[in-house]
């Protein structure tokens, strides 16, 4: 039984990612592959294309979706062992997991991070208790600490842009008004360090990820030198990592404009904040390859989908 839960997952990104882009010029090719299995939709928090790709993949797989927002809908879960369920909590995960399990062949779960509770978020405390009790597979749909749906769309479209057999590809730090988790730059980081690629990441001081991330990355604290010949420049803001989940850098200089982009590709997850992450010219632009990215998502999920299926099978 497979797991999607992190880029670990993947035992050969080359094969996935081609594979996907093979399911992209025929969707439905494997439409018995999901016939009478039901994929569960799990969100505890908003989405707009994680939503809405996923269910397009397991559709065109012909699986049936049922989706739960959990954060609004769902009783509130306990994760302790042994706590006295006397506060807020109305339901353990160890029942919730095991119920949602006798109802789903496959449950997809957005659960981000809390950002001020390091630790916790850092044990993935949602995704891994829904591991531990479930009695099916798992699919991450961002969790705490990774995006991995959003790292393989990511994935797909740098290999259907790119022209050079080694791209400079630049990870941005950017403003924004809120604190944002770290689960998309970590994702992309591990993306990728499996690419042959010259890989820089840029960000004020003060604002690096997680070393178990970044360990033997390049990491230049001057934008502009880092974006001197991007081949793509993929844009994400992150909370800070140090004082854990607090914005203490909105500086504007990091807005990235045309003129810092030069002549390379713009990729971002969206959702995004014009004119705070990334000036409309740039979105607006053919550079700009967001559009593209929220298509392969689509893919993404398929592929991690149809493994996962394989595996029951
Ligand atoms: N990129 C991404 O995951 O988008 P949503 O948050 O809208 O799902």
């Amino acid at each position: 039984m497979l797991h999607y839960l992190s880029l670990k997952d993947i035992d050969s990104l080359p094969n996935w990612v081609e594979e996907a882009r093979s399911l992209k010029t025929n969707p439905k090719h494997h439409k018995g592959l999901g016939k009478d299995k039901t994929l569960g939709l799990l969100f505890f928090n908003n989405s707009l294309r994680t939503r809405l790709s996923t269910q397009k993949a397991a559709m065109n797989l012909g699986m049936e979706v049922i989706v739960m927002n959990f954060g609004s809908e769902g009783w509130a879960l306990e994760y302790g062992d042994g706590t006295i369920m006397d506060q807020g909590s109305s339901e353990h995960v160890k029942e919730a997991a095991q119920v949602i399990s006798q109802y789903c062949d496959i449950i997809g779960i957005r659960a981000f991070a809390s950002l001020t509770n390091k630790e916790e978020d850092e044990a993935e405390l949602v995704l891994e208790s829904f591991k531990k009790y479930a009695t099916v597979p798992i699919l991450n749909m961002e969790s705490s600490v990774g995006h991995p749906l959003q790292a393989l769309a990511d994935a797909i479209t740098l290999v259907e842009n790119n022209t050079k057999p080694k791209p400079k590809v630049v990870l941005s730090w950017a403003p924004h008004p809120r604190a944002l988790p770290h689960a998309v730059a970590n994702s992309f980081v591990e993306m990728m360090q499996r690419q042959d690629a010259d890989f820089v990441i840029t960000h004020p001081k003060g604002y690096e990820l997680s070393e178990n991330i970044t360990k033997g990355c390049t990491i230049e604290y001057d934008q502009e030198k880092a974006l001197e010949n991007a081949d793509f420049v993929y844009v994400k803001n992150w909370s800070n990592y140090t004082n854990y989940g607090q914005v203490i850098n909105k500086d504007t200089n990091w807005t990235i404009t045309l003129k810092k982009l030069g002549q390379a590709k713009f990729m971002h997850c969206l959702p995004v904040r014009r004119n705070v992450v990334v000036a409309d010219e740039v979105l607006d632009s053919s550079q700009s390859l967001v559009i593209e990215q929220a298509n392969n998502r689509t893919y993404a999920a398929q592929i991690a989908l149809k493994k996962i299926l394989e595996s029951l099978s």
